[in-house]
């Protein structure tokens, strides 16, 4: 396995990301891990990552000089490149200026293994205050760029490798390609790993982990939870307990659908508890409009209802939470990097609830990865393949005051929209799309009668990140069939609007 070790910077998950594209596994590590431990660990390569330091600064974050003596190849990536010349006796200053953006660079020295089938000039991601004004001993500078005399730097005798610039970024036009010439032509590694051999280790180590051990895992019926539980039911069996809490806010038929993958009748051997809490809910909610105080609600009445449960088990060992790690990195729990958001679905539970440590075995995947995982484990491809849907659920895409009567109706209409972009086979295609109640009524007509009903209000998004999303262009006979079959078939509907605001200003959600 090659080991990525992390400075704190932002693109860190990328790298490790890029390399397992490569079909290579790699394991993140904080730079405090003591290198007798790194050094048991065997590893095949060695990768340092960019960081907010400066190497020359006193209490930054550094590497010890026999890191790079260990004979494994190291390379170095911004941070980690400045770091490792800084520490093998070069000179690393602040730049003029700041060089961030894409930048073109030329390599010097095309014989590099580490450009081995790069063509130069290419167009390279830089982010970088300071720059290596003078390679270590024994390093040659191997690219440049305008602004940028050490573009890249390496001692192909010990194996050492330097780049300023982030191959691990996309905008890196050949950036895969250089780490696949590290992690395989440089490092020796095989290539051939995938993301089942990932299901199959997490098996095993949490098997080896928890032993006999209890453990009690929160399911949502969501990919990440879903894939969690699965894992762990694979690892331990029936020392596993699902909780599974229908709030009643749930996407129409959603609660059995769950029920039937991981139930009594389904194929894995775990307890299922299903709690059904719809009308705890809705009473709770009676009366409140206001929507953060609807997620609080929510949010907080989720942790009752888990903790009622997880009362009647007694104590567990484990937590199992489907953490993934984009939550990670929003909750700024990502090893050393910064805080960006605070996200709910991580450390929201654990106080109740008693039991001594938490695992999260999605804790370095990304989606898609977690997805693959999914499939991988035979999980029903409706589950593991669906568009986000938040956690307080229906709950927010009613407008207004939640009822049990505005659910029927949300659900009914969602499950139309659903139905036909699977028929005109825009399901696949578009990011997210549902219905949503708005608290609007207004007058209407049908067979000869006054109506005075709801409307319906579609949405369907594209976005990359769910930072910025736009409004898809469905195509118009297939509004005005979702249209026509809402009004027909769900009562107290009489309109329905089509929301083609993107994100920003809008939010994906309405609330
Ligand atoms: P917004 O509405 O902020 O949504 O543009 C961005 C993405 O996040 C989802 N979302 C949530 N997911 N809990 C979640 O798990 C929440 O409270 C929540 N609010 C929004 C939303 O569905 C979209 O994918």
């Amino acid at each position: 396995k090659v080991i990525v070790i992390d400075f704190g910077g932002q693109y860190n998950q990328l790298v490790a990301r890029r390399v397992r594209e490569c079909n290579v596994y790699c394991e993140i590590y904080s730079y405090r891990t003591p290198l007798d431990q790194i050094r048991k660990m065997n590893p095949k390569g060695i990768i340092l990552t960019g960081g907010p330091n400066s190497v020359y600064e006193k209490e930054a974050a550094t590497a010890p000089k026999e890191l790079f003596e260990l004979g494994v190849p190291v390379l170095g990536l911004c941070y980690g490149a400045q770091l490792m010349n800084y520490v093998l006796g070069g000179k690393v200053a602040r730049a003029d200026e700041r060089e961030y953006g894409k930048t073109e660079v030329i390599v010097d020295k095309p014989l590099s293994r580490l450009y081995d089938g790069i063509p130069s000039p290419m167009v390279c991601w830089m982010s970088h205050n300071d720059y290596i004004a003078e390679p270590a001993p024994g390093f040659e500078i191997t690219a440049h760029s305008a602004n940028c005399p050490c573009a890249s730097d390496e001692d192909p005798e010990r194996k050492l490798y330097a780049i300023q610039y982030h191959p691990e970024v996309l905008h890196t036009m050949f950036g895969k390609e250089i780490l696949r010439n590290f992690v395989i032509g440089i490092c020796g590694c095989s290539g051939s790993w995938k993301m089942e051999d990932f299901a199959q280790k997490t098996i095993q180590e949490l098997r080896e982990k928890i032993g006999d051990g209890k453990a009690l895992c929160a399911l949502s019926g969501g990919v990440d939870s879903s894939v969690a539980a699965v894992l762990l039911s694979q690892a331990i069996g029936k020392n596993l307990t699902c909780v599974f809490v229908d709030h009643g806010l749930l996407r129409k038929d959603e609660g059995d659908l769950v029920e039937s993958v991981f139930g009594p009748d389904g194929p894995y051997d775990l307890n299922f508890i299903r709690v059904n809490a719809q009308q705890r809910f809705y009473d709770k909610l009676a009366g409140v409009t206001e929507p953060e105080k609807k997620r609080k609600i929510i949010g907080e009445e989720f942790i009752r209802v888990f903790e009622e449960e997880a009362k009647k088990i007694g104590a567990v060992d484990y937590l199992v939470q489907g953490t993934i790690y984009p939550d990670v990195v929003e909750s700024g729990l990502g090893g050393e990097s910064a805080t960006i958001k605070s996200h709910h679905n991580v450390g929201g539970l654990p106080d109740y609830v008693d039991f001594k440590e938490i695992v999260e075995p999605l804790r370095y995947l990304f989606k898609d990865e977690v997805r693959k995982v999914g499939l991988h484990l035979g999980i029903p491809e409706k589950l593991v393949m669906r568009q986000p849907f938040p956690g307080p659920g229906l709950g927010i895409r009613i407008i207004g005051e939640v009822t049990a009567e505005k659910v029927r109706i949300v659900q009914d209409a969602d499950a139309i929209f659903r139905e036909e972009m699977a028929n005109a086979g825009l399901d696949k295609t578009t990011g997210q799309y549902f219905a949503a109640l708005t608290n609007m009524r207004s007058v209407g007509v049908m067979g000869d009668e006054r109506t005075y009903d709801y409307a319906i209000a579609l949405r369907a998004v594209n976005t990359v990140d769910f930072m910025t999303a736009d409004s898809v262009e469905i195509p118009y006979p297939v509004l005005k069939k979702v249209t026509s079959r809402i009004i027909n078939e769900v009562s107290h509907v009489n309109r329905v609007f089509y929301d083609i605001t993107s994100k920003p200003p809008g939010t994906i959600e309405f609330e």
